[in-house]
């Protein structure tokens, strides 16, 4: 009886080790090859390297597909195709999954899916982020509607887990069909230049269908969607790379929309006060300068980590810190399209917007907004439906937000860019400050058109009114006599302001009214 049972522990435990040696071995040694000589890594190594040293726990490790019909060869893989679990950055929490792209492509079956959805569930209920490794063919065709309902349960999770826990995808490989839309629901997605794709539908459908010859790469490689099409946000060079940046992100974000950002000690003076941006902003209102430097000057150590870097430059977004303090930038870049919003930009800045609301990151906004760009193709793209949403994420907008007016504050961009009656907490602006309905040339010709008409030099009477227009419009006294600003400061001290601006506002509580939810122009 002893030497049966003893016999039995003995199976049990052969098999134990053989199925961890083939949850290890993935596709098996050939694929495993065959995807490193792309130079790639795979799906544990790639965990491993992400994580602190030695955190990482897998869940689900023996979790495997249906077994085949009585009679057919066994070629199920323990783990179906994903490495789930969790371990920390910085010693904090964060959930996992990384797809095995040498098991059948990484794609998704139901229970491939389960241990996907198992993650996101267990994510949203203990507080903390997820980051996905993606990297799959889409859905598993053999499978056919179980994989097409795996992955609607990843979406319905996806969606729940938005606003709650933030949510990162990171694109390994080819990322195709049905593969493309959980990380389209996550909160940032970053790409490897050269070695990462997304798309719908691939090349070989595209020349079926419509006759286009197209490479994988420019179909939906890392700079189609970081600088066209904006669906990523973050390029990398490597996968290293990709590795560093999601973990630099992770730093801004709190685990949780219940909870804050880290304040993080900083080395950087809190009454540092930098003169060169006195002379920064040109005289000349036609002349363009970085906004870039500008926030550089102003933030810690001169730490700006841009987000969609590459799309829709007119408009800057992005995380830095402030004393310590996490902060979202919004900011015009006047050397991109004299800073204008358009359609792109606006949709930019809204997410943005609606992402650090989400997850109580206090918003600064650095304006010089001359105003929407003019253009029928603009008009006919939907530029008032895509501008109404970043008005709209800044007017629902409850966390602190405070806004410096740097330069130009015209028109309708001037409701949009946050002023105090959207529910700005803060408004202040440097003498350059230029706030008015347009700018002076424009308004000149609609006011005194006639006159200038009438006049026996139009050109100088025009210069002479355009001069008394900005004397009397365009300064920011007028605007702060109406109350409309808190203060107008030299811009030597606006990091000292705006630090102490978020310690006045760090306890700031703020309702909106009770709703489901709102409905933004979408
Ligand atoms: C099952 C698949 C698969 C799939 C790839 N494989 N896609 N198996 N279902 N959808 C398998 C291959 O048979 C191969 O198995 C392994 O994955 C690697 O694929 P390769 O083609 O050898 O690799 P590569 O040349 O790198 O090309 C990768 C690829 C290509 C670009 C992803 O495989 C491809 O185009 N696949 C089809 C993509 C697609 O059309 N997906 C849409 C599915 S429908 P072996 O055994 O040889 O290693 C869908 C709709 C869902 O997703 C909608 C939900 C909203």
């Amino acid at each position: 009886m002893a030497d049966a049972y003893a016999e039995a522990a003995q199976a049990l435990s052969a098999r134990l080790d053989q199925l961890r040696t083939d949850a290890l071995a993935g596709g098996g040694e050939e694929r495993v090859a065959r995807h490193k000589a792309r130079g790639k890594y795979t799906a544990r190594e790639r965990l491993e390297m992400f994580l602190d040293r030695a955190s990482f726990r897998e869940t689900g490790r023996f979790v495997m597909d249906d077994a085949p019909p009585k009679g057919q060869t066994d070629t199920r893989i323990p783990g179906d195709g994903v490495v789930t679990g969790y371990g920390t950055v910085d010693g904090r929490l964060v959930y996992v999954y990384a797809q095995d792209f040498t098991v059948m492509g990484g794609t998704v079956s139901h229970r491939h899916a389960a241990k996907i959805c198992r993650i996101l569930d267990q994510a949203m209920e203990n507080g903390a982020p997820v980051v996905g490794f993606v990297e799959s063919g889409g859905a598993r065709i053999q499978e056919g509607v179980k994989s097409l309902a795996g992955y609607s349960e990843i979406f319905r999770r996806n969606t729940l887990a938005s606003g709650v826990v933030p949510q990162l995808s990171i694109i390994m490989g080819p990322c195709a069909g049905g593969a493309v839309y959980s990380p389209a629901l996550t909160d940032f997605i970053f790409m490897v230049e050269q070695s990462s794709q997304m798309f719908v539908t691939g090349p070989d459908v595209l020349r079926a269908v419509t006759q286009e010859e197209v490479t994988l790469e420019e179909l939906g490689g890392a700079a189609v969607h970081t600088g066209r099409s904006g669906v990523a946000h973050f390029s990398a060079s490597s996968e290293e790379d990709a590795l560093f940046l999601v973990r630099q992100l992770l730093g801004y974000l709190p685990d949780n929309n219940l909870s804050d950002p880290v304040i993080l000690p900083s080395k950087d003076d809190p009454l540092r006060q930098d003169t060169t941006l006195d002379s920064l902003v040109p005289d000349n209102p036609n002349r363009g300068y970085d906004m870039l430097e500008v926030i550089e000057r102003i933030v810690d150590g001169c730490q700006f980590m841009q987000v969609h870097e590459n799309w829709a430059g007119n408009i800057l977004t992005g995380f830095a810190r402030l004393h310590g303090r996490a902060v979202g930038i919004v900011a015009q870049q006047p050397q991109v399209l004299a800073g204008v919003l358009d359609v792109n930009s606006s949709q930019k800045g809204a997410r943005f917007v609606r992402f650090c609301d989400a997850f109580n990151i206090p918003l600064v906004v650095f304006e010089d907004v001359p105003g929407f760009l003019p253009g029928v193709d603009q008009e006919h793209e939907g530029v008032i439906r895509h501008g109404a949403k970043l008005l709209y994420a800044f007017c629902e907008a409850t966390v602190p937000k405070v806004t410096v007016i740097v330069r130009k504050a015209y028109g309708g961009a001037y409701c949009v860019m946050n002023p105090r009656q959207t529910g700005a907490d803060l408004v202040l602006a440097w003498p350059t400050a230029e706030i008015a309905v347009m700018g002076a040339d424009g308004a000149v010709n609609v006011i005194f058109r006639r006159e200038i008409q009438a006049a026996d030099d139009p050109i100088q009477r025009k210069a002479e009114l355009v001069e008394e227009y900005r004397d009397r419009f365009t300064n920011p006294f007028i605007a702060a006599e109406s109350g409309y600003l808190d203060d107008i400061i030299e811009p030597h001290e606006t990091r000292p302001r705006l630090i102490n601006a978020l310690e006045m506002l760090q306890n700031k509580q703020a309702q909106l009214p009770p709703k489901k939810h709102g409905n933004i122009p979408l």
